[in-house]
């Protein structure tokens, strides 16, 4: 199917006039976080903080990225390595300030040339137009610094912008350095920035940590290159949404809902119906057709897909799970599996990885799937496990049937025919083989091949021990009821032959008992 391009995965919307290096700032604890794990890779909605702002910063095509690591080091660069191999991680031992973060960036590109673009680790909903549309404007301005800015309506504990009389940027002043008349101004330091790099780190050489925190502060580098007459200039972001920041795990969770309505937003705009967006989580990486359909109180992660006309949910979760088109998912979970067109599965579906259903294949009502292919049209409908099969086209598996592929050390595999049809609680003991059109009888256990064609059965014939009840379990509601039941028919058939005595076994000697009556096997 032909998926749709998701809105993260926009063109570059810059042409690239200036070789430019890109700093993320990564080496904060995040202490009000309370995590074992670093800040930057809690995630959110499909990539983690940091992943978010290196994607905001991917149309820039940067000659090179730095990302600065220090609390979880090791953590946050094995994520590097997964995410991003060509980032360079520089290691700040001891956060001595953004100033210093940046300072320690740029000893390792001393060939830097051209536009740097500084970006704080934290601040996930940055949009790759914005970041773009800023380092435009510093380029296109000439300027030897420019701040990416934004008016909010609580500015607590952001550094603020202070512009002087004819609206030009004199400084970034802290909140814990500020004036009161400085705490009164509302826009604020988003935290992006653009720089000329020979004059950045010119002013960089000249920080001091003459502040409240003893810190080196990138922000000062505005105030030095203004007062030495350099061009310092500030861009205003779009929507002050996009610059909020994340300390917190609430205001983790407010962000989560930000991208939610911004992701769920853009889905609904390329023609995809969102039944109820409020409760639809879904990641930034996953595709969705024209005509999709997602229903109430549903997850959609990682690579998941899904196609034209597919109806998905209500509660649901999809990870990196295909659909097809016009499939139908209902109440089920599924990891790293496909569905095929027009296939259906659920209600209370479980499909595990590499589960793949065919086109118009059914799995039904508490069926657990994995590594397995389900042919085209073949039904599982309700109450079983499949693992490590091979089921063929229109083939009919009865309810409570187990594929049986683990025998405490190794995984086995079963295969079922084309048209094969399997009664109803059967264990097919794998490896085993149906072979195509064959029957199994419901309540077997099959540990050898059926030839195709053949009815397989291992059921032990029937024994009716009559009179039972009334002799062991006498004065019970099923002996009371037997004793009518038989007084009755003793009335009906008025001399018909007594009921035999003692331990008589009525053994059905039809070996297969029950295979005439293909019926009772299964279920549909
Ligand atoms: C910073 C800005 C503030 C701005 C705010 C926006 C400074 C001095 N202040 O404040 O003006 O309004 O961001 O969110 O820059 N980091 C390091 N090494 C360090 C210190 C920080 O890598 O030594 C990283 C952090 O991990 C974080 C980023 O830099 O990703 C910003 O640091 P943080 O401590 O959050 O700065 P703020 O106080 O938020
Ligand atoms: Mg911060």
């Amino acid at each position: 199917m032909a998926a749709t391009v998701s809105p993260s995965r926009r063109e570059p919307l810059v042409s690239q006039p200036h070789l430019r290096t890109v700093v993320v700032l990564a080496a904060g604890e995040g202490k009000r976080m309370k995590s074992a794990l670093p800040k930057v890779l809690h995630p959110l909605l499909g990539r983690t903080l940091l992943g978010h702002v290196l994607s905001a910063a991917a149309p820039l095509e940067a000659d090179r990225t730095v990302v600065v690591v220090g609390h979880g080091a090791d953590q946050v660069r094995a994520h590097l390595a997964e995410i991003a191999p060509d980032a360079i991680p520089v290691l700040q031992a001891e956060q001595l300030g953004t100033g210093h973060a940046v300072r320690i960036a740029l000893e390792a590109v001393p060939d830097a040339t051209g536009t740097v673009v500084v970006i704080n680790g934290d601040v996930p909903l940055l949009r790759p137009e914005t970041v773009s549309a800023l380092v435009h404007a510093h380029e296109q301005a000439g300027a030897a610094a420019t701040v990416l800015a934004a008016e909010v309506p609580d500015p607590t504990g952001l550094g603020r912008i202070v512009r002087a009389a004819d609206g030009r940027l004199e400084q970034i002043v802290e909140e814990r350095d500020a004036t009161p008349a400085q705490r009164a101004i509302r826009e604020i330091n988003a935290g992006s920035y653009a720089f000329d790099v020979v004059r950045l780190r010119d002013a960089l050489g000249k920080l001091s940590t003459d502040n409240d925190q003893g810190e080196e502060y990138l922000t000062d580098v505005f105030g030095l290159l203004n007062s030495a007459g350099e061009p310092v200039a500030v861009h205003v972001a779009p929507d002050h949404v996009e610059t909020l920041g994340c300390n917190d795990r609430v205001e983790l969770a407010a962000l989560r809902r930000l991208l939610r309505d911004r992701i769920n937003e853009g889905w609904m705009r390329t023609g995809v119906s969102l039944l109820d967006p409020e409760t639809t989580w879904i990641d930034v990486t996953v595709a969705l057709d024209r005509d999709a359909v997602v229903d109430q109180n549903t997850q959609l992660r990682g690579a998941t897909v899904v196609g034209s006309g597919a109806v998905v949910g209500p509660d649901v979760t999809l990870v990196d799970t295909v659909v097809g088109e016009g499939a139908t998912v209902l109440r089920s979970h599924a990891v790293g599996a496909e569905v095929g067109p027009g296939a259906s599965v659920g209600p209370y579906a479980y499909l595990r990885p590499a589960a793949r259903l065919a086109g118009k294949a059914k799995v039904g009502t508490f069926v657990e799937v994995k590594n397995s292919e389900v042919g085209p049209g073949a039904k599982v409908p309700h109450l079983s496990y499949v693992g490590d099969a091979t089921i063929g086209a229109k083939a009919n598996i009865g309810a409570a049937t187990i594929f049986v592929n683990y025998d405490g050390v190794n995984k086995s595999r079963t295969v079922v025919g084309e048209g094969a049809f399997i009664g109803c609680d059967t264990s097919l003991i794998a490896p085993v083989e149906v072979g195509a059109g064959a029957y199994v009888a419901a309540g077997s256990a099959i540990t050898q091949d059926v030839p195709p064609g053949a009815l397989g059965v291992t059921r032990a014939p029937q024994r009716a021990i009559e009179g039972w009840v009334a002799r062991k379990r006498p004065g019970t509601v099923s002996a009371e009821a037997a004793e009518r039941a038989l007084r009755a028919a003793e009335g009906a058939s008025s001399g018909a032959a007594a009921a035999s005595e003692g331990e008589a076994i009525h053994g059905d000697d039809h070996a297969l008992g029950g295979e005439s009556r293909g019926g009772d096997t299964a279920t549909d």
